[in-house]
């Protein structure tokens, strides 16, 4: 296919005469099997897991954050379009393109959060291992910048005996979704970032993703570039919430609304600040400064601003913590009698994902001041902590608490009214802790409550 115009393509991706493999079906894997097979390509997802593969076999979705796929699943594996399998040698085999969007991150319990490419290694080995002539494999996960000349390109070259644009194409595009809308992000949201590492895969590449991506294809000059653009967003978005967290204590010592500020701030086009809260989650925006620091490191350069951002968000559970501490001891109570209830345990509002979740930081910094009796409420979330409770229902995750601690900004909590919540919680006294600002403290009741948020001061009515 390498040899193809990109007219050439776009009609044979749109006539049904290309066939994608699509290695890992999770939050980004699936929804892009999707927009390829929506495009008209005939694909294979590969994914190790059975219960997703049979999953996906069954038309049923498997990633739980994405409702909006229900029905587009149905129906590509209804028209024979999209099919699973754990077979990944025939996959590739049967297949003009393969892409793997595989985990990537680093080690984050160990010292330092060394970078973890494992699985990529082992994947990029078996597609080399079934590889042959004519195929464009593209990588999507997300990976330090050089990975895809310094690791893929030498792998895949070396197991399979074939030479990078003479055999096969080789391309990275970066994922730009976020969890809860992936389709539409691919499809309708953003332009598409392509790169490769000769003329013949960006041809190839450019050319495929015109036909999917509605708002374009943004072609750089070497997967470097768009290696590095991803972690940049990334660490954008760190540093911002960063600033946000720190502006938002200050806004909090001078018993003004950091909300307030933040919106008046942003009313000029060239302030764009962040939200402040309880912390970053999921595996992206957490992992991209690790994978910078890294790749820095080898350069022989410091990247202190991007160390700091990390250092500022991941205190942000234990900052919580201490404002919890304060307001138990505020409602006259010591941290062994508090019943604390914990609302929202996914990383981010409406979704259900709980990966490098802050809400477990929060609760390991609660335990670590003795409060032990702890509820958590989330809607979406599955798992928990082995410790305590998860409830669907808000009356339940607050009945009898006194202190309730907001972690997550999933929307419930911002579209009740804090007399609610308070009457669920059957007591007389009441402390609300919001790590998200969303509560609406200016409809807080006349009395027996204390209230205070991330970035708001503290009211005490009591
Ligand atoms: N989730 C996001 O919002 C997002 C956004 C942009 C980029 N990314 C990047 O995309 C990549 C994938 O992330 P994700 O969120 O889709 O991960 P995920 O955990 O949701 O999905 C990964 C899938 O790969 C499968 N898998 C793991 N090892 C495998 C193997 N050896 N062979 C076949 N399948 C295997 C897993 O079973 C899982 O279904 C990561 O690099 C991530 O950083 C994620």
């Amino acid at each position: 296919m390498l040899e193809l115009s990109g007219e050439s393509l776009k009609k044979a991706l749109r006539g049904g005469e290309i066939t994608v493999s699509i290695i890992g079906l999770g939050h980004v894997g699936l929804p892009l099997a999707c927009a390829w097979a929506t495009a008209g390509a005939r694909v294979i997802g590969v994914d190790r897991n059975e219960s997703v593969v049979s999953m996906v076999n069954r038309g049923l979705n498997p990633v739980r954050d994405e409702p909006g796929l229900d029905e587009i699943v149905e129906d590509l594996v209804l028209a024979n379009r999209l099919k699973a399998t754990r077979d990944l040698p025939t996959a590739v085999r049967d297949s003009n393109v393969v892409i793997l969007t595989i985990p990537t991150g680093v080690k984050w319990n160990e010292p330092g959060k060394p970078l973890d490419l494992m699985i990529l290694r082992e994947v990029l080995e078996d597609v080399a291992n079934s590889m042959g002539r004519g195929k464009l494999v593209v990588i999507e996960s997300t990976v330090p910048p050089g990975t895809t000349l310094n690791i893929a390109k030498p792998l895949l070259e070396e197991v399979s005996g074939l030479r990078v644009e003479e055999d096969f194409g080789l391309a990275y595009s970066p994922e730009r979704i976020m969890s809860g809308h992936a389709y539409e992000d691919i499809v309708e949201n953003y332009p598409k970032i392509v790169s490769s590492v000769g003329s013949k895969s960006l041809r190839a590449i450019k050319a495929l993703y015109e036909v999917i991506a509605r708002k374009g294809v943004i072609a750089v000059s070497s997967p470097i570039v768009a290696e590095f653009e991803k972690i940049v967003e990334g660490i954008y978005r760190d540093v911002n919430i960063a600033l946000a967290n720190e502006l938002a204590k200050m806004a909090q010592a001078l018993r003004v609304d950091f909300e307030e500020v933040r919106a008046a701030a942003n009313s000029q086009p060239y302030c764009h600040l962040h939200k402040p809260g309880t912390g970053v989650g999921g595996y992206c925006i957490p992992i991209y400064p690790y994978f910078a620091m890294h790749v820095a490191m080898l350069e022989g350069l410091d990247l202190p601003l991007t160390r700091l951002a990390r250092i500022i968000n991941e205190s942000m559970p234990e900052y919580i913590a201490s404002l919890t501490l304060k307001a138990i001891s505020t409602l006259g109570l010591k941290p062994g009698e508090a019943r604390v209830s914990i609302l929202g345990l996914a990383f981010r509002g409406d979704v259900g994902d709980t990966r490098l979740t802050p809400t477990y930081d929060l609760i390991r910094h609660l335990e670590a001041y003795d409060i032990n009796d702890i509820a958590i409420h989330d809607p979406y979330a599955g798992g928990g902590s082995a410790k305590y409770p998860l409830y669907r229902s808000l009356e339940d995750a607050l009945r009898e608490r006194s202190i309730i601690v907001v972690a997550t900004d999933h929307s419930i909590y911002k579209n009740i009214e804090p007399s609610k919540l308070i009457e669920m919680t059957g007591v007389e006294k009441v402390a609300i802790v919001d790590g998200r600002d969303i509560v609406d403290f200016k409809k807080l009741p006349e009395k027996n409550v204390v209230y205070v948020g991330v970035g708001r001061p503290w009211i005490i009515k009591l």
